[in-house]
Formats: structure tokens, sequence, C-alpha cells
């Protein structure tokens, strides 16, 4: 009683101080009817078909709590409306470098994305402006950087952080390709490293062990293996570690918007959002997804699961913007989304502080591993054209 007393009081000294002026209210739309004391009003889209609109941070709140997703676009109006298409390149039919990944797979160690799932989760919450997701963004870093330090092998890797107006930075390290004139062309591996709590999403224990503490470590252990066994693609290879994922795509977005202006011509893109939970409705299975992705990707990416995975493929849908492939298929890039089965079977946990690392299958990561491999290997050493 005091709490709603105090609350109403707050709301209405807030309205009283800071009434929007009449192009304040215009700009925030018609239809928000909630007092405007939230500073933080974004920009949203969360169809096709339905046009942007203003959001209070309290009403994004909510949209994480009933699980409709979205794309915060204030800062990125114009991603996708690059005036010169580059349209999208031929991809390969079929896997021809069984030999090579196979030799990648016998790196991968499911211990090793225990002690750094383990830790990564050890983070209280990954929530892209706090202070702790900072630090477990340097951590991460960090052991990506020392795997490039410690190999001998001669291949070209280097590693940047992608600033952010917000805390946490999103991570991009590199493999350069053999073949010169392919420079501007590589293959994306990606996944998001913030979490959050959509009870309490500043502070609020968010172990994000599947959501995406799973997807993070799944490439890591990927590009561990890479770097091991000196890999060395035709054109560069990519591994991306997004931010602010849960914020609306918000990092994606910015690297997607960077790499539209410069004209990057972006082969193929794969997300890898949620690998470590076995549902309990299907059996272990590989989820495709079908919605919202480049068809010609998906199903190349469906070979890709047969031919280097051991479990079955499931088609399955999850709707508007669901990862950070979206911002990729926004920009006009190919892009691609494997999760951890079908949609309606997947973790009960995430956004919430029971995310942890108990209910995490490191066998069912491993397949993703396996699979993220088989993508980076196939398509690394594609020819294709420029
Ligand atoms: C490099 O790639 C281009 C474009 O696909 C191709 O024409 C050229 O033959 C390649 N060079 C080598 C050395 O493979």
């Amino acid at each position: 009683m005091v709490k709603l007393q105090s609350f109403l009081m707050l709301s209405l000294a807030a309205t009283a101080l800071a009434a929007p002026s009449w192009w304040e209210q215009w700009s925030l739309g018609k239809k928000t009817n909630r007092v405007a004391h939230d500073e933080d009003r974004r920009l949203v889209q969360t169809s096709d078909q339905k046009a942007p609109f203003w959001t209070s941070e309290a009403e994004r709140l909510d949209m994480l709590r009933n699980n409709v997703n979205y794309m915060d676009i204030t800062d990125y109006m114009d991603l996708g409306t690059s005036l010169k298409p580059l349209g999208k390149k031929p991809l390969p039919k079929t896997a021809v470098h069984q030999n090579k990944v196979a030799r990648y797979v016998d790196q991968l160690s499911t211990a090793n994305m225990e002690i750094a799932l383990t830790k990564f989760t050890s983070f209280n919450t990954r929530y892209y402006k706090s202070e702790t997701g900072f630090e477990s963004a340097k951590w991460l870093y960090k052991q990506i950087s020392d795997l490039i330090e410690e190999t001998d092998a001669e291949s070209d890797i280097s590693i940047r952080k992608f600033d952010h107006p917000w805390k946490q930075f999103s991570i991009i390290a590199r493999f350069e390709g053999k073949n010169e004139s392919l420079s501007n062309s590589p293959v994306i591996v990606g996944a998001h490293q913030d979490s959050v709590n959509m009870w309490l999403p500043q502070w609020g224990r968010s172990p994000g062990a599947d959501d995406d503490g799973s997807g993070t470590v799944t490439i890591l252990e990927v590009f561990r293996a890479l770097v091991n066994t000196g890999f060395r693609p035709n054109r560069p290879v990519e591994f991306h570690w997004y931010s602010a994922e849960e914020a609306g795509l918000l990092g994606s977005q910015a690297v997607a918007q960077s790499y539209e202006k410069k004209g990057v011509d972006v082969l193929a893109m794969i997300q890898n959002d949620m690998t470590g939970y076995v549902g309990t409705k299907f059996a272990e299975s590989y989820g495709i997804v079908v919605d919202y992705v480049d068809d010609e990707l998906t199903e190349l990416v469906r070979v890709f699961a047969r031919t280097y995975g051991d479990i079955p493929v499931r088609e399955t849908k999850c709707g508007y913007a669901c990862s950070d492939h979206a911002s990729w298929a926004k920009a006009g890039y190919r892009s691609a989304f494997a999760i951890e089965g079908d949609f309606s079977d997947s973790s009960p946990y995430i956004h919430t502080s029971n995310d942890d690392v108990s209910h995490i299958n490191f066998n069912h990561m491993k397949q993703f591993a396996k699979l993220a491999l088989g993508f980076a290997v196939e398509l690394g050493h594609f020819k294709g054209e420029i």
C-alpha cells in the first residue's frame, strides 16, 4: 500500500514537472497513453506489417516479459537502405571439405566449454548497460586474445572491440583469407554475449547460461579449434559476439550498419542463440529456423547439419526479429539461424535467474559447434565469385 501510494505520487509529480510539449506528444505518437516520465523513449518495430512506434522503457520491459520480439530502430533507421544494394552471391550446394572439418572436430572439447560457460555465467548479469556486463565482455575479449597470442600457426588472425554508446562492447575476431580478392566478402559466425533478467534488468541475477552463454561458448570453442589447427581459409571468416541483443538487437544492428555503409559484401552469416538445452517434447535435434532467414543459405545449413552433425534437423519458426541474424537480413545480407530444437521446446528458464549451467547439455552444444565448424570451413574455403 505504501509502495503504491508513493508510486502514484511520484507519477503525479513527474507528470506535473515533465508534462510533454505538443511536439513531444506528437512524436510519441497517439497510441502512447502512459505518463511520459520516461526519458528513454525508443522507436521499435515488432513486425514487417506494422509501422514502428515509440515506447517507454516500461513498455519495452512488458514486451520482454511477454516474449514480444522487437528491433529498436531508433539509431538504425537507415539499416538496409543503401542506395547500391550489393546483391546476394551464389552459394555452394554441397559440403566438400569433410576431411578438413574432421580434423577441427577432433579438437572440440565439452570440458573446455563447461569451464568457459561456468566462468561466463558467474558474472551477476551480462546486461548490456551494467558494470558486470562490461566486465564479462572484457573477460571474453581476453580469452579470445590469449588464444590468438598463444598460437604459433601462421594464420593471420585479429581481434577488435566494436564500441557502442553503452558500456558493453561487441567483439569481432577475424581470420584473414588467402585470396586477397575475396577480402571484402567475409563469412560470419555470430552469437550474443549479453543476458537479461526480465524482472530486474539492471541488477537481477542473470546467468544467461543458455541465452546466450551457450552460443557464445559454442563459437568460442569453434574459434579455438580453428586457431589451434592453423585454419587458413580462402576468404575472411569472422566470429562476432554481439552486445545488447536483448535490448532490441542493438549491437548487431550497429555492426551490420557499419558493414553496409562500408560496402562490405558479406557472403553469409549464421547466428547461434541458445544451443545448450535439450527440450522434453521432441527428440534431440537441430532447430533450423525457416522464417525471416535466407532460404538458400538455410537449405545449405541443413546440408551442413546432416553432413557434420549426429542429430536430426527440425524445421522451426521463431517470429520477427528473434535474434541477431535479423539485423543482417535487414541490411540485405544472407543470414540463417540454428537453435537448440523446436522453438516451442526451447529452454523455459531464459531471462530468469534459473538460466544456469545445471540445465545445459554440453554434448548438445558440441553438435552446434560441429555445425558452426562446417559452416566456417565450407564457406571460408568457398572460392565463389567477387
Ligand atoms: C581468388 O578469387 C577470385 C574470385 O573468385 C578468383 O577469380 C581467383 O582465381 C582466386 N585466386 C586464387 C589464387 O585462387
